[in-house]
């Protein structure tokens, strides 16, 4: 039963249906209720990755501009439960869940490193707080094949050149974004990038784009797809050896499924995570979140 219905039907038969909470009187039974509205959520999206919108800010205040982006979540996935989450809460997680490998670290870290650890613990899709939503979760079916797992988006829509990677102040000439992404729960590609993230942090690197962020991210999902993919060395060398010109394609090209055990990762192009700049002529058209590009994730 969809919450609306159940809280139309407590209006109209309140008192009369819930004998036990009648002497507490008509609103009480409502409110009752109303609490119960989380538990009837409908489950909508992609199978596997629960109907949870995971956000963090640095406390439950926020600003007018952040309240909109928020807004865009919660009013287009009404079916899906949105947490916000501070920085208290995320201390806590990472205590509770990673007590061995990031806690011992975490005070020396940016927070950026909470979206890998809560999809890995709890499953859900993960917003930068800039980040707003365009596509109803519910929709996602229609271009995602809908027992995908993991959902993870190309900064670019085709390689950079060496000289543009550094130029944009890229880590790799095939970055992946990491303000939006979507994973079951107990995801081995999420585990991964913590742990490369600490191996780096104990080789002194300290650039947050490189240790927490779309670089170590980056690296992580490769491993999962140079599995994926049997031939990718071989095809890496044919390419140097007999390439005329820097190459420019993606070595694996976005908007489909690449698979390993029982994980599904799906390769979102940049046009679908709005990377505005980035993007290639064969991009889709139809973006699923646009990035507002506030450099929350620093704070
Ligand atoms: C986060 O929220 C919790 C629960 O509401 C509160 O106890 C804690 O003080 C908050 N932390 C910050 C940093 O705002
Ligand atoms: C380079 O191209 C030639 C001609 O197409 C081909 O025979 C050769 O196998 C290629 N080299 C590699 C390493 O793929």
């Amino acid at each position: 039963m969809r919450p609306m219905t159940l809280l139309a039907f407590c209006r109209v038969f309140g008192v009369a249906v819930f004998p036990i909470l009648a002497t507490a009187g008509e609103p009480s039974a409502c409110q009752f209720l109303s609490l119960l509205q989380l538990e009837v959520r409908r489950h909508v999206g992609l199978e596997q990755i629960p109907c949870v919108i995971h956000q963090t800010w640095k406390t439950h205040t926020l600003d007018s501009n952040q309240e909109d982006f928020v807004k865009s979540w919660t009013s287009k996935n009404p079916e899906c439960q949105h947490k916000l989450w501070n920085d208290t809460e995320i201390a806590e997680l990472c205590k509770s869940k990673s007590p061995d490998l990031m806690w011992p670290i975490w005070e020396a870290l940016t927070p950026d490193v909470f979206r890998y650890l809560v999809l890995w613990d709890q499953g859900g899709y993960y917003a930068d707080l800039d980040v707003t939503c365009s596509q109803p979760i519910s929709t996602y079916e229609s271009i995602i094949p809908k027992d995908v797992n993991f959902l993870v988006g190309y900064e670019a829509g085709h390689q950079l050149t060496e000289s543009e990677r550094g130029d944009v102040g890229f880590t790799r000439v095939e970055q992946l974004e990491q303000w939006f992404l979507a994973s079951a729960p107990g995801n081995p590609v999420l585990l991964r990038s913590l742990e490369i993230l600490k191996e780096k942090f104990l080789w002194k690197i300290r650039e947050t784009v490189e240790l927490t962020g779309p670089a170590t991210f980056s690296d992580a999902v490769h491993e999962f797809l140079a599995e994926a993919v049997a031939d990718g060395v071989q095809m890496e060398v044919s390419d140097r050896v007999n390439a005329s010109e820097e190459r420019r394609f993606l070595s694996f090209p976005s908007e489909r499924a690449y698979s390993v055990g029982s994980w599904k990762l799906y390769l979102l192009a940049s046009g679908r995570v709005s990377t505005i700049g980035y993007g290639a002529e064969s991009d889709p058209a139809q973006s699923l979140v646009e990035h507002e590009f506030s450099g929350t994730w620093k704070l």
